[in-house]
C-alpha cells in the first residue's frame, strides 16, 4: 500500500519494489523479530512525526492478547503501549477483574501515534481506515506468532482492525465473536472512553460495565 493510499483508505494494489521495506523481505518468526522490523516500517506516512514505533508487549505464551487503538502521547515517549492514563486505568481494571497484565500481550491495531500539533501539545487523532489497514500487517503477525485463545478488542477501531468490519461496540460489548482464522474476539470499550465521562456518577457505571466485560475473560479461558 503507498502512503497516499494509507492516507485517503484509498484502494490498495501490492506494493512495488521501492515501497517494500525490509520487514517484508525478513522472514518474521517471532515477536522479537516484529520488534526489530516494525521501525523500519514505511507502510503509511504515521512513523514520519511520531517518535517511534510501539509494537506490543509482553509474554510469547501469553493466551489472552489485548488490543488498543494506537499508542498516545506517553506511549509515542516511552516506546511502550498503555503506559499513559488509559494504560494505568487498564492495570487497574485488570487487577479488579483479577487478571494479570504480566500474563496478557498488549498491543494496537496502529503502531505508530497520530496526532495534531497544538502549540506544546500533541492532541490524539483517530487513525484512518487506511492506516489501519496498512498496519494490520503488522497486527496479523503478532497474533499469527501469539495464537491466542482470546483477543480483547479495546474499542472500535481494535474492532474493526480484528474483525475487518464495523461492529457497535456498546450494542455487541461482552460478546465473544468470531474472527478470521478462529481468531476469539471479546469485544469491550476502550478505557480513554471511560477517562472522557465529565459525570463521576457516569463515569463509575461505566468502569464497573468495563470490569465485568473483562471478567468475562476468564470464562472463555476456563479459569
Ligand atoms: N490508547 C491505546 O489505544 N493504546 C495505547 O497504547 C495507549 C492509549
Amino acid at each position: 500500500m503507498t502512503a497516499r493510499q494509507a492516507r485517503t483508505g484509498a484502494d490498495t494494489h501490492p506494493p512495488t519494489e521501492a515501497e517494500t521495506s525490509a520487514s517484508d523481505r525478513e522472514e518474521i518468526a517471532t515477536l522479537a523479530d516484529i520488534r526489530r522490523l516494525a521501525g523500519g516500517c514505511r507502510r503509511c506516512d504515521l512513523y514520519e512525526h511520531a517518535t517511534q514505533v510501539v509494537t506490543g508487549e509482553g509474554s510469547e505464551h501469553a493466551r489472552l492478547a489485548l488490543v488498543g487503538e494506537q499508542p498516545g502521547d506517553q506511549e509515542d515517549l516511552q516506546g511502550r503501549p498503555f503506559v499513559g492514563p488509559a494504560g494505568r486505568l487498564l492495570d487497574r481494571c485488570l487487577q479488579e477483574a483479577e487478571l494479570d497484565r504480566d500474563e496478557c500481550y498488549v498491543t494496537n491495531a496502529v503502531k505508530h501515534f497520530k496526532f495534531e500539533r497544538r502549540g506544546k501539545r500533541r492532541i490524539h487523532e483517530r487513525p484512518n481506515a487506511g492506516e489501519v489497514q496498512a498496519c494490520k500487517w503488522w497486527l496479523d503477525r503478532e497474533l499469527k506468532i501469539l495464537k491466542p485463545r482470546l483477543v480483547v478488542a479495546l474499542g472500535a477501531t481494535a474492532v474493526q482492525a480484528l474483525l475487518g468490519r464495523a461492529v457497535g461496540v456498546m450494542k455487541q460489548r461482552g460478546q465473544v465473536l468470531p474472527g478470521p482464522d478462529g481468531l476469539q474476539v471479546l469485544v469491550t470499550v476502550h478505557p480513554s472512553y471511560l477517562l472522557r465521562i465529565p459525570d463521576s456518577g457516569a463515569a463509575e457505571r461505566a468502569r464497573s460495565a468495563f470490569i465485568e466485560d473483562l471478567r468475562k475473560i476468564h470464562t472463555v479461558l476456563g479459569k
